[in-house]
């Protein structure tokens, strides 16, 4: 991929984007096969693939999931989506897979990182069905009282929350647990939560490398076991087949043929508001 044809500093046009501070949205991005990021995001971004070099294929097991979980959700009745953590738009964006599958879908992305929110808000030009909020997920009575999410969002009916790949960037202290519970007490009952999080389970030393990479940049991670991860859920209950490694999720709604990897550092899984 040529540089000249990836985003530059100065062609940004973002107050308050620091573009020498590596950064997991942008990083993500890189991993993805992305152009928007930053020599600082790429270097850093090749030393943790040095590290693990399973990770992009990892994280497109990650997105493949999300896609699917999303098709799922639309076959169950779902037609609202609140993606949490959603990052720079790639392909099979949550509202491109939901709303091909049901038009009326709607759907609020929320990002706390500003380029994943501007280069959203561009995709989503012309689409009245979706929004994007800059917000932090670490407040959600601010997220789901903000005015754009109700026009969107009716909170009596059932909605689908999505924290994909993201809550590994909440550390213990902010309690992850108790934030999804937040979410999880103001929505309606047949309300879904998707989770996929990284876990050092099955592969400890590559968790311990990125971990140490990962402080060196604006978004420390936190590999969790299994079953801190599956405690996010609260009291909705998973679906089968329940919290798993990306691969094992209902591989019948794939839209292309997962890539077999070994060993995967993460769990997901999707669970039910009774
Ligand atoms: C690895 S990306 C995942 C993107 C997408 N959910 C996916 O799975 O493809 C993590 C995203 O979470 C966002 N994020 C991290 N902490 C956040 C917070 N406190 N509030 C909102 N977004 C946050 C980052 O900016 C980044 O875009």
């Amino acid at each position: 991929m040529n540089d000249h044809v990836r985003v530059r500093a100065d062609d940004w046009g973002q107050d308050g984007v620091d573009t020498d501070v590596p950064n997991a949205a942008r990083m993500y991005d890189y991993y993805l096969g992305g152009l928007h990021n930053f020599p600082a995001d790429r270097e850093m971004a090749q030393r943790v693939v040095g590290a693990y070099p399973a990770l992009p294929g990892v994280l497109q097991l990650n997105r493949a999931f999300l896609r699917r979980a999303v098709r799922y959700l639309v076959r169950q009745g779902i037609r609202q989506f609140i993606d949490l953590g959603s990052g720079l738009p790639t392909v099979g964006n949550v509202h491109e897979v939901a709303q091909a599958e049901a038009p009326d879908a709607r759907i609020v992305y929320v990002d706390v990182d500003p380029t994943a929110v501007l280069h959203s808000r561009l995709m989503l030009v012309g689409n009245p069905g979706a929004t994007v909020l800059q917000l932090d997920l670490r407040n959600p009575e601010q997220v789901l009282s903000h005015r754009d999410l109700r026009w969107q969002i009716d909170l009596s009916q059932p909605v689908a929350l999505l924290t994909v790949a993201v809550m590994h960037f909440i550390g213990d202290a902010d309690d992850p647990v108790g934030i999804m519970g937040a979410y999880g007490a103001e929505v309606a009952s047949g309300s879904y939560m998707v989770l996929s999080h990284a876990s050092g389970d099955n592969e400890p030393e590559a968790a311990e490398k990125i971990t140490a990479l990962y402080a060196r940049t604006g978004n420390p991670m936190y590999f969790r076991p299994r079953a801190e991860i599956e405690a996010i859920f609260g009291d909705f209950e998973l679906v089968p087949p329940g919290l798993v490694v990306p691969n094992e999720w209902h591989p019948e709604l794939a839209d292309a043929p997962l890539a077999e990897i070994g060993n995967v550092s993460g769990y997901c899984g999707v669970a039910r508001k009774p």
